[in-house]
This record gives structure tokens, C-alpha cells and sequence, in this order.
């Protein structure tokens, strides 16, 4: 009787510990945001530098910020600093996948790679575009390669930028509900909350990532923003 019980118990007991161990287990197997993230993009040099953090969006109508308002000195710089100017190096061995085998490309002048840059730079650039294409009439932006040509040539540009960014909206599909205050306070008296929760890269580090690895070329590039399709 009694060593019967004690089997009985010393068994359960191991089933206990069994499933402790094999929920314990299937928990270890959770990706990371990294993980998931790479796991649906397009391969990158600049993994390393992702890096997530849930945070709330500053999107309020009157939210200051050194990106936003009419154009200064400073206001210009901060943009242009937030941006990709020279190519980075991607070697060699790590660019298939990226483009098609039979595309001839642009190689470094050390020959260990071929010359890129990152899309969100390039994004960051349309929209900065667009942003100085609307305040043409109070700023000179006469020193930039994209305001140079006729109005056509700018126009298409400018063209080329809604173009690609609206792709880029449309590819991210971004679903996040945003709710209507009631503000009996104000003088609208309801108002979008666009204060919303995101899980965000650290743009930061994108941009410190890049600027380390920034390398001027002697190779002369067509500029960014002076392309146009005629
Ligand atoms: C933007 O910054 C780059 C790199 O610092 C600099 O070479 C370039 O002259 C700047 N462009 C403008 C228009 O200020």
C-alpha cells in the first residue's frame, strides 16, 4: 500500500517537473522584435543597428519640434543632418538577394564591394523635399541640386517623391486605430487622438550606424534628388 502511494506521487511528481520543463522550453523559443522584423524584410548591413522601443507618437497640431515650421538656417541643418549623403560599402559576397544576378553595379574604388545607401534616408529626403517645395516662396533653396533645371524638371521630382511615398505608406499598411477625444474645453469641441503607441526603431542609431560607415566616393553619382524620368 504504502510503496504503491509513493510510486504513485514520485510519478506524478515527474510529470509535474517534465511539464514544467517543456513549458519552460517552448517559452525560450520566443523571437525577439529583431528576429521577427528580419524574418519579413529584406536582408540589410545595418541589422546591428535596430534596435526597438515601444513609444508614443508626438503628433498633437501644435507639438514643437526642430523638423517642423518655416524654414531657417538651423531648421535646414537639422534636416539635412538627418540624411545619407555618401554611399556605404556593401561587400561583395553579402548582395545576392539584393539585386538581380545579371544587373551590372556600381563598385567601390577599393573593389571589396558595391556602392548603397538606405531606403529610409532616401524617404526622409522625398519628404524633406516635398517640405521645401512648399515653402519655396519664403526660403532660397536655390543652392540645391533638386531646385535646379526648369519648373518641369522640379516638378517631376517633386512628382517622383509622392510617388514613392505613398508606396512606402501603402506597403506599410499601418493599421493602428486612432480614437476622437471629446475636448468640451476647446474650441473644437472633438479631436483626434494621434498621440498613438508604436513600436519604433531607434532612428538614432540608424543614422549614427550610417554616418560611421559613410564613405565619399571620387566615382561621380547621379544626385538623389536631381533624377527625373524624361
Ligand atoms: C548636408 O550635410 C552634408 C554632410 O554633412 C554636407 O556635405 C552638405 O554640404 C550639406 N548640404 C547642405 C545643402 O547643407
Amino acid at each position: 500500500m504504502f510503496t504503491s502511494k509513493s510510486l504513485s506521487s514520485g510519478l506524478s511528481f515527474t510529470f509535474l517537473a517534465l511539464s514544467l520543463v517543456l513549458l519552460l522550453a517552448g517559452q525560450r523559443y520566443e523571437p525577439s522584435d529583431l528576429e521577427c522584423a528580419q524574418s519579413v524584410s529584406s536582408w540589410s548591413p545595418a541589422w546591428d543597428a535596430v534596435e526597438y522601443a515601444w513609444q508614443t507618437f508626438q503628433n498633437g497640431f501644435s507639438q514643437k519640434s526642430i523638423y517642423r515650421g518655416v524654414p531657417t538656417l538651423e531648421l535646414e541643418e537639422a534636416w539635412n543632418a538627418s540624411l545619407q549623403h555618401d554611399p556605404i560599402i556593401i561587400p561583395t559576397k553579402q548582395l545576392t538577394g539584393l539585386h538581380d544576378a545579371d544587373t551590372q553595379l556600381v563598385q567601390s574604388e577599393n573593389g571589396n564591394g558595391a556602392l548603397a545607401y538606405l531606403e529610409v534616408f532616401r524617404n526622409l529626403g522625398c519628404l524633406n523635399l516635398l517640405r521645401q517645395h512648399t515653402y519655396r516662396e519664403e526660403y532660397d533653396y536655390s543652392y540645391l541640386d533638386a531646385f535646379q533645371g526648369t519648373e518641369a524638371q522640379i516638378m517631376a521630382r517633386v512628382d517622383g517623391c509622392v510617388q514613392r511615398l505613398r508606396e512606402v505608406l501603402m506597403c506599410l499598411g499601418d493599421t493602428t486605430p486612432y480614437l476622437i477625444m471629446l475636448t468640451p474645453e476647446k474650441a473644437q469641441k472633438e479631436s483626434p487622438d494621434f498621440n498613438t503607441l508604436h513600436n519604433c526603431r531607434n532612428f538614432d542609431k540608424i543614422l549614427q550606424w550610417t554616418k560611421e560607415r559613410e564613405s565619399p566616393t571620387l566615382h561621380k553619382l547621379p544626385n538623389l534628388y536631381s533624377l527625373s524620368h524624361e
